[in-house]
Protein backbone atom coordinates (compact mmCIF):
# COMPACT_ATOMS: atom_id res chain seq x y z
CA UNK A 1 0.00 0.00 0.00
CA UNK A 2 0.91 3.51 -0.52
CA UNK A 3 0.27 6.55 1.08
CA UNK A 4 -1.56 9.44 -1.29
CA UNK A 5 -2.42 12.93 -0.47
CA UNK A 6 -4.32 15.67 -2.45
CA UNK A 7 -6.54 18.32 -2.71
CA UNK A 8 -10.22 17.39 -3.57
CA UNK A 9 -12.54 20.18 -4.01
CA UNK A 10 -10.64 22.76 -1.67
CA UNK A 11 -10.20 19.86 0.54
CA UNK A 12 -7.39 18.36 1.94
CA UNK A 13 -7.59 14.40 2.01
CA UNK A 14 -5.63 11.08 2.08
CA UNK A 15 -5.37 7.72 2.05
CA UNK A 16 -3.60 4.26 1.71
CA UNK A 17 -3.82 3.20 -2.04
CA UNK A 18 -2.82 0.08 -3.79
CA UNK A 19 -0.73 1.05 -6.83
CA UNK A 20 -3.39 -0.55 -9.35
CA UNK A 21 -6.34 1.63 -7.61
CA UNK A 22 -8.08 4.01 -9.88
CA UNK A 23 -8.45 7.46 -9.27
CA UNK A 24 -11.52 7.22 -9.93
CA UNK A 25 -11.76 4.42 -7.43
CA UNK A 26 -10.45 6.26 -4.47
CA UNK A 27 -12.78 8.86 -5.12
CA UNK A 28 -15.61 6.63 -4.83
CA UNK A 29 -14.66 4.24 -2.78
CA UNK A 30 -12.15 5.39 0.14
CA UNK A 31 -13.62 9.35 -0.24
CA UNK A 32 -17.31 8.25 -1.03
CA UNK A 33 -17.63 10.92 -3.66
CA UNK A 34 -19.85 8.84 -5.83
CA UNK A 35 -20.88 11.75 -8.07
CA UNK A 36 -18.13 10.53 -10.70
CA UNK A 37 -19.63 7.33 -12.48
CA UNK A 38 -18.36 4.50 -13.70
CA UNK A 39 -19.67 3.77 -17.09
CA UNK A 40 -17.08 1.56 -18.62
CA UNK A 41 -13.98 1.58 -17.18
CA UNK A 42 -12.32 1.70 -20.06
CA UNK A 43 -11.72 5.33 -21.06
CA UNK A 44 -15.09 5.33 -23.58
CA UNK A 45 -17.76 6.87 -21.71
CA UNK A 46 -16.44 9.82 -20.04
CA UNK A 47 -19.12 9.19 -17.23
CA UNK A 48 -15.58 9.50 -14.68
CA UNK A 49 -14.60 12.97 -15.75
CA UNK A 50 -12.91 14.78 -13.32
CA UNK A 51 -10.39 17.99 -13.01
CA UNK A 52 -7.15 17.34 -12.02
CA UNK A 53 -4.82 20.32 -11.72
CA UNK A 54 -7.13 21.98 -13.86
CA UNK A 55 -7.64 19.75 -16.56
CA UNK A 56 -10.47 17.50 -17.80
CA UNK A 57 -9.42 13.89 -16.85
CA UNK A 58 -11.12 10.51 -17.30
CA UNK A 59 -10.76 9.47 -13.83
CA UNK A 60 -10.37 5.28 -14.67
CA UNK A 61 -7.71 6.04 -16.50
CA UNK A 62 -5.63 7.16 -14.00
CA UNK A 63 -4.14 5.73 -10.70
CA UNK A 64 -4.67 7.09 -7.43
CA UNK A 65 -0.83 7.20 -7.00
CA UNK A 66 -0.40 9.48 -10.37
CA UNK A 67 -2.91 12.37 -8.57
CA UNK A 68 -0.76 12.69 -5.54
CA UNK A 69 -0.47 16.09 -4.58
CA UNK A 70 -2.74 17.33 -7.04
CA UNK A 71 -5.62 19.36 -7.23
CA UNK A 72 -8.64 17.43 -8.06
CA UNK A 73 -11.95 19.11 -8.60
CA UNK A 74 -15.27 16.65 -8.33
CA UNK A 75 -18.97 17.08 -9.69
CA UNK A 76 -19.79 17.42 -5.83
CA UNK A 77 -17.56 20.80 -5.80
CA UNK A 78 -19.19 22.36 -8.75
CA UNK A 79 -22.25 24.01 -6.60
CA UNK A 80 -22.11 26.12 -3.91
CA UNK A 81 -21.91 25.14 -0.17
CA UNK A 82 -25.27 26.77 0.11
CA UNK A 83 -26.49 24.14 -2.68
CA UNK A 84 -26.47 26.69 -5.24
CA UNK A 85 -25.73 25.08 -8.44
CA UNK A 86 -23.26 26.20 -10.95
CA UNK A 87 -23.74 28.29 -13.95
CA UNK A 88 -23.40 25.12 -16.14
CA UNK A 89 -25.90 22.64 -13.83
CA UNK A 90 -28.13 25.25 -13.68
CA UNK A 91 -28.32 25.25 -17.50
CA UNK A 92 -28.06 21.36 -17.69
CA UNK A 93 -31.27 21.54 -15.55
CA UNK A 94 -33.03 24.74 -17.33
CA UNK A 95 -32.84 23.16 -21.04
CA UNK A 96 -33.44 19.53 -19.63
CA UNK A 97 -29.51 18.44 -20.79
CA UNK A 98 -30.32 15.06 -18.95
CA UNK A 99 -32.59 12.04 -18.85
CA UNK A 100 -31.09 9.35 -16.14
CA UNK A 101 -28.42 10.85 -15.18
CA UNK A 102 -25.82 9.33 -15.50
CA UNK A 103 -23.59 10.83 -17.95
CA UNK A 104 -24.45 14.22 -16.50
CA UNK A 105 -21.61 14.02 -13.84
CA UNK A 106 -19.03 13.87 -16.75
CA UNK A 107 -20.83 16.00 -19.12
CA UNK A 108 -20.70 18.93 -16.49
CA UNK A 109 -17.20 18.87 -15.48
CA UNK A 110 -16.38 18.51 -19.38
CA UNK A 111 -18.32 21.37 -20.13
CA UNK A 112 -16.51 23.38 -16.85
CA UNK A 113 -13.35 22.16 -19.11
CA UNK A 114 -14.34 23.12 -22.40
CA UNK A 115 -16.01 26.87 -21.43
CA UNK A 116 -12.43 27.46 -19.01
CA UNK A 117 -10.61 27.11 -22.57
CA UNK A 118 -13.67 28.41 -24.82
CA UNK A 119 -15.94 30.92 -23.24
CA UNK A 120 -17.77 31.03 -26.65
CA UNK A 121 -17.83 27.30 -28.20
CA UNK A 122 -19.70 27.23 -31.39
CA UNK A 123 -21.87 24.26 -31.87
CA UNK A 124 -19.77 21.97 -33.88
CA UNK A 125 -16.85 22.74 -31.35
CA UNK A 126 -19.17 21.45 -28.22
CA UNK A 127 -20.40 18.11 -30.57
CA UNK A 128 -16.54 17.89 -30.87
CA UNK A 129 -15.47 18.10 -27.35
CA UNK A 130 -17.95 15.92 -26.12
CA UNK A 131 -16.98 13.52 -28.54
CA UNK A 132 -15.58 11.40 -25.17
CA UNK A 133 -18.80 11.50 -23.64
CA UNK A 134 -21.35 8.72 -24.10
CA UNK A 135 -24.95 9.77 -23.13
CA UNK A 136 -27.56 7.36 -23.45
CA UNK A 137 -30.44 9.00 -23.09
CA UNK A 138 -30.87 12.43 -24.17
CA UNK A 139 -29.86 12.32 -28.35
CA UNK A 140 -27.22 15.49 -26.93
CA UNK A 141 -29.28 17.78 -28.42
CA UNK A 142 -30.55 19.76 -25.04
CA UNK A 143 -26.54 19.06 -23.95
CA UNK A 144 -25.56 20.86 -26.59
CA UNK A 145 -28.33 23.30 -26.10
CA UNK A 146 -27.55 23.58 -21.77
CA UNK A 147 -23.93 24.53 -22.71
CA UNK A 148 -24.52 26.90 -25.46
CA UNK A 149 -27.15 28.66 -22.96
CA UNK A 150 -24.21 28.23 -20.33
CA UNK A 151 -21.78 30.44 -22.30
CA UNK A 152 -24.76 32.93 -22.61
CA UNK A 153 -25.76 31.41 -26.37
CA UNK A 154 -29.13 30.89 -28.00
CA UNK A 155 -28.74 27.81 -29.57
CA UNK A 156 -29.36 27.73 -32.84
CA UNK A 157 -32.46 26.06 -34.49
CA UNK A 158 -31.07 22.35 -35.45
CA UNK A 159 -33.12 19.52 -36.37
CA UNK A 160 -33.83 16.99 -33.23
CA UNK A 161 -31.49 14.10 -33.33
S1 LIG B 1 -15.68 5.04 -16.69
FE1 LIG B 1 -14.03 6.28 -17.33
S2 LIG B 1 -14.43 6.69 -19.42
FE2 LIG B 1 -16.04 5.33 -18.81
S1 LIG C 1 -28.85 11.25 -19.31
FE1 LIG C 1 -28.84 9.06 -19.28
S2 LIG C 1 -26.87 8.57 -20.03
FE2 LIG C 1 -27.01 10.69 -20.33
Amino acid sequence: MTSVAMTVNGKAVSGEVEGRTLLVDFLRNDLHLTGTHVGCDTSQCGACVVHVDGDAVKACTMFAVEADGAEVATIEGQASADGTLSVIQQAFQDHHGLQCGFCTPGMVMSAADLLKDNPKPTETEIRDYLEGNICRCTGYHNIIKAIMAASGQEMPAIAAE
